[in-house]
């Protein structure tokens, strides 16, 4: 997979976004991934990659998926896990993220996995602890390890990412697996389609190097992936569209949008989804051409291999070292 060339280290202390990772990097972290998928499907999963270390996963917001993933690659490399849950909605939430920081960085941990409402706020966090940071989500702005998890199922299925055609459909404003997806499918050499009503696209969309389209069906067009994002309600603090029967009609895949797509197409969705409103029961369970089972599979191979580099890598190392 490195194609005989040695791989580059990992030289980022944390892992907060696609965005600034070369295409080495994002290949290393894809190679490391892949040798866990092995790992992963064997009866013994366990190594002691991270023995002694600690890892804590401190959510903000609520996860399933992602959570659990993380916990798992932690305990598979043999670190200790400890998930912490808490609501920003009590206390000021500044003051809560950084009091919750420096209380957990006391402990000496070796990895923070965080996730947090708030664009920007685990960045802030990386900002103020001694120990590695993974962004598992942080507002509308990255998710990292989502695009990375997606990027291997791509990878496995279609053997390159260069030179696919890639559509991403739905909520794309409210949506971090959207913009990490975007950055690093650029990087890759992928080119990007949006489709959206205008009003859940972003307003800087065309800056983000991608074709943009609000026709479903022109928007599918010759497509290699077809992505599909829920609709974060959650985030939404106005009316984007009418109603869900007409937004199921517009921009739910079904069938008849798909058969726009190439035949070979993959459909992927990162979960939680909502059936019959972005995507049609039937075409998420069509495990002829749906990989979203297979994304969830890849994502503790890629969390590991996240954990792993930024724990034993020289930044990590240095760090250590001159005791920051
Ligand atoms: C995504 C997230 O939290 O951003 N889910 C996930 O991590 N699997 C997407 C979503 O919530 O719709």
């Amino acid at each position: 997979m490195t194609d005989g060339v040695a791989p580059a280290p990992f030289a980022h202390r944390h892992l907060l976004g696609i965005q600034g990772l070369s295409p080495p990097e994002i290949g290393l972290l894809l190679d490391r991934s892949e040798s866990y998928v092995e790992q992963n499907r064997r009866a013994d999963k366990k190594k002691s990659v991270l023995r002694g270390r600690t890892i804590i996963n401190l959510f903000f917001e609520a996860s399933t998926r992602t959570r659990t993933s993380f916990e798992l690659a932690g305990k598979r490399l043999g670190g200790d896990v400890i998930n912490m849950s808490l609501s920003t909605s009590a206390i000021k939430k500044g003051e809560t993220v950084m009091d919750t920081a420096m209380t957990l960085n006391a402990m000496h941990p070796d990895v923070l996995v965080v996730r947090h409402p708030e664009s920007g706020a685990v960045k802030l966090l990386s900002e103020q602890v001694n120990c590695a940071v993974v962004n598992a989500g942080d507002g509308s702005h990255e998710h990292p390890t989502q695009a990375l998890l997606d990027a291997l199922t791509i990878r496995r299925r279609k053997g390159r990412l260069s030179g696919l055609r890639v559509v991403i459909c739905g909520d794309v404003m409210h949506s971090r697996v959207a913009r990490s997806n975007i950055h690093l499918l650029n990087i890759m050499g992928a080119s990007v389609r949006l489709v959206a009503p205008a009003t859940l696209l972003p307003p800087e969309v065309e800056r983000l190097g991608v074709e943009v389209f609000h026709d479903m069906h022109a928007g599918l067009e010759g497509c290699d992936i077809v992505m599909m994002l829920r609709l974060q309600t959650e985030r939404m603090h106005a009316n984007f569209f009418p109603s869900v029967r007409e937004y199921f009609h517009f921009f739910g895949l079904d069938y008849d949008k798909l058969s726009r797509a190439n035949p070979e197409a993959l459909i992927m969705h990162p979960g939680p989804m909502n059936r019959g409103v972005e995507i049609d029961s039937v075409v998420a369970d069509d495990y002829g051409r749906s990989v979203i089972r297979e994304q969830v599979e890849m994502g503790v191979a890629v969390r590991m291999a996240c954990l792993e580099l930024l724990t034993l890598n020289p930044a990590a190392a240095d760090a250590d070292a001159r005791n920051i």
